[in-house]
C-alpha cells in the first residue's frame, strides 16, 4: 500500500493493521452508525470562500486558548486503550504531540499510568496543553485521588466527558465479539473499589435504578470545581442550554461532541451544533469541537463556525497504529498543513477575527 498522504489514507491503511476486534473498537460507533456518517458529512456542507491577492505575509495558525498561545488549534481527543493500537500507546500519542505542538487530552481509561505519560512530555519545550479527561466513578474518594493525582503529575485542565453515562448501542463490537485483549486495561482505575450492586425490586431497571442510579449531575459539577484548582472542561455539550447553564457554573470550557457517534446513534453532527453554541456564549467561554474531522479544510470552518480550536479522536489512532509516536506526529502534521494551505487560499492570514464571509 502506498504511503499514507491524507487522514483517510491513514484509515485505510490501519484497516490491515488491526485485528477484527480492535478496529470494530476503534473505528466503530453506536447503533446503525448513522451520527459517525453524519458527523464527516456535515464537514462538507459548508463552503469556504477563496479570496485572491490579499497579503499573505506573516501569516500563521496561532490561537489563544485557556489563556496561553497555541502553535495550531488542534488537540488529540481523549481515546482509550491505545496499548491496543500500538504497543506504545498514549505514549506514544503524548510525545508526538508534543513534537507538533499539538495539545494531547489523556483518557480517563489509558492503558498506561498517567504519570508516565505527563512525565514524557510536561517539560517540553513549545508543547500544546496536557489535560487529563475524567469520567466520574461510583466512589467520590477517589474520584477526588484522581483529580489529585492528575493534578500533581502536571495536567493542566481536567475534562469531564458528560454525554456517556453509559455506553451507547454498539453493535459492531457485539458483531465482532470486542473484548480487552489480556494485558491491557484502564490502569488508573485499579484502585476502584468494585462498585456496590444495588439490590433490585421487581420492576426497576439495571439501568436507571442501578447502573446509573448514582450518575454525575449538575449538582456535582460545583463539587469537582472545588475539588481542584484546575480549570474544568466540560465534553460532550450538544444543546446551547447546557452550555447556558455550564456558563452559569463558570466552567473553564466546552467541547461541542457526541463523543464521535458512539453514545446516542440519533444525536445531531456536531458541526450543526457547534454555530448555535457559538450564538448562545457570544464568546464567554472557550468552545472546542471535535466529531468527523478530517481536513484542514474542516477546522478552518469550524474555526469561522465559532470553535477556538478542535480535536481529533480516530484519525490520529490509525497513525498510531500504522507508525507508532511517527504516524501520530505525520496526521497532525498532515492537518496542520492542509490548514495552512486553506488559510492561503481563503485570503486568511491568521485566524483571529476570521471574515464572516469565509463560509458560504
Ligand atoms: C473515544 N472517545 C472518548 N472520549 C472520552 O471522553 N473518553 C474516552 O475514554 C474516549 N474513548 C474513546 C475511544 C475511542 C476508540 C474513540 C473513537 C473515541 C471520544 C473522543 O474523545 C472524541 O470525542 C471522538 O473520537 C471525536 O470524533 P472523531 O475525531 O473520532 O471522529
Ligand atoms: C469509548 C469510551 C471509553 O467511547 O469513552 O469507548
Amino acid at each position: 500500500m502506498p504511503a499514507p498522504i491524507s487522514l483517510d489514507d491513514h484509515e485505510a491503511h490501519a484497516r490491515n493493521v488491526l485485528d477484527d476486534k480492535a478496529w470494530a473498537y476503534f473505528a466503530g460507533g453506536a447503533a446503525d452508525e448513522r451520527c459517525l456518517a453524519a458527523n464527516r458529512h456535515a464537514w462538507n456542507a459548508p463552503h469556504l470562500q477563496p479570496r485572491v491577492l490579499r497579503p499573505l505575509a506573516g501569516g500563521h495558525t496561532r490561537v489563544e486558548l485557556l489563556g496561553r498561545t497555541l502553535a495550531h488549534p488542534i488537540l488529540l481527543a481523549p481515546v482509550a486503550y491505545q496499548r491496543m493500537a500500538h504497543p506504545d500507546g498514549e505514549l506514544a500519542s503524548a510525545i508526538a504531540a508534543s513534537a507538533q505542538e499539538a495539545g494531547f487530552v489523556l483518557s480517563t481509561q489509558a492503558s498506561l499510568p498517567l504519570e508516565t505519560v505527563a512525565q514524557a512530555v510536561r517539560h517540553d519545550a513549545g508543547r500544546g496543553p496536557l489535560w487529563m479527561q475524567l469520567y466520574l466513578q461510583h466512589d467520590a474518594g477517589f474520584n477526588r485521588e484522581l483529580v489529585q493525582r492528575a493534578e500533581a503529575a502536571g495536567y493542566e485542565a481536567l475534562v469531564l466527558t458528560v454525554d456517556a453515562p453509559c455506553h451507547g448501542a454498539r453493535d459492531r463490537e457485539r458483531r465482532a465479539g470486542f473484548r480487552l485483549p489480556p494485558g491491557i486495561s484502564a490502569v488508573n482505575l485499579a484502585s476502584l473499589p468494585p462498585r456496590p450492586e444495588r439490590a433490585l425490586r421487581p420492576g426497576q431497571s439495571a439501568l436507571f435504578d442501578d447502573l446509573l442510579a448514582a450518575t454525575p449531575t449538575w449538582d456535582d459539577i460545583a463539587r469537582l470545581q472545588a475539588d481542584t484548582r484546575l480549570p474544568l472542561i466540560l465534553k460532550g455539550i450538544l444543546h446551547p442550554d447546557d452550555a447556558r447553564q455550564a456558563a452559569r457554573l463558570q466552567v473553564g470550557g466546552l467541547i461541542v461532541s457526541n463523543h464521535g457517534g458512539r453514545t446516542l446513534d440519533a444525536a445531531p453532527p456536531t458541526a450543526d451544533c457547534l454555530p448555535r453554541i457559538a450564538d448562545t456564549l457570544q464568546g464567554s467561554l472557550p468552545l472546542l469541537v471535535d466529531g468527523g474531522i478530517r481536513r484542514g479544510t474542516d477546522v478552518l470552518k469550524a474555526l469561522a463556525l465559532g470553535a477556538s480550536a478542535v480535536l481529533v479522536g480516530r484519525p490520529y489512532i490509525f497513525g498510531l497504529a500504522n507508525a507508532g509516536a511517527q504516524g501520530v506526529a505525520h496526521v497532525i502534521r498532515l492537518l496542520r498543513d492542509e490548514l495552512e494551505i486553506a488559510m492561503a487560499l481563503c485570503g486568511v492570514a491568521t485566524l483571529t477575527d476570521l471574515p464572516d464571509d469565509l463560509l458560504i
